[in-house]
């Protein structure tokens, strides 16, 4: 697949195929353009947990409320992200210029973490309705959790029309 593909492709993966596991390749294939991708002063300010089996459970009810991301109990994996301290220029880059560049940087991980398991035929979700404090303690994790990432095969895999913005609406051209 190359990058168009992958970007038609990917789409939130909303109902998972619980019969199926993800192999460790795969998360580990993901893990590793999580990796690579790029971030301010290449401080990479994250850390990735990979969840599953009892802990999904669990962090599926902190993602959980008024109806909403029901799904993420279904899901195989999980990938919890969260904040870790800024390397010290990007800490004076984000003080002296007003710029939250790590949320940036967790945006774009979680951008390489969905387009990487599209490449590897499954289906993903990004979470960011969540309780941070108590995913936190049940991955005992020392910074705030910004983002958690669904993994899975899905059960339906109709790719469905995007809709977005028109390119006029979003752009300008100066
Ligand atoms: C920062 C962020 C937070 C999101 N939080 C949730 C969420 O909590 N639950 C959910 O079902 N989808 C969530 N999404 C998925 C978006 O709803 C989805 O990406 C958007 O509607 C576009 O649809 P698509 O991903 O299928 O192309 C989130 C996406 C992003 C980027």
């Amino acid at each position: 697949m190359n990058f168009t593909e992958i970007a038609q492709t990917r789409q939130s993966c909303r109902s998972y195929d619980t019969t199926l596991a993800v192999e460790e390749e795969k998360i580990t294939a993901i893990l590793e353009a999580a990796r690579i991708a790029p971030s301010a002063c290449n401080g990479q300010p994250y850390h990735f947990c990979v969840c599953s089996g009892e802990k999904v459970q669990e962090i599926a009810k902190a993602c959980q409320g008024v109806g909403i991301n029901k799904f993420a109990s279904d899901a195989p994996v999980m990938l919890v992200i969260s904040e870790e301290p800024y390397c010290k220029m990007a800490a004076m880059g984000a003080k002296l210029k007003g710029n939250d560049y790590r949320s940036i940087d967790i945006g774009i991980a979680a951008a390489y973490i969905t387009a990487e398991a599209t490449a590897q035929g499954l289906g993903s979700c990004i979470l960011g309705w969540l309780d941070s404090d108590k995913i936190q303690k049940l991955c005992n994790l020392e910074g705030a959790v910004r983002l958690v990432i669904t993994l899975g095969y899905p059960k339906e895999e109709k790719l469905r029309e995007k809709k977005r913005k028109a390119l006029e609406e979003l752009v300008s051209r100066l």
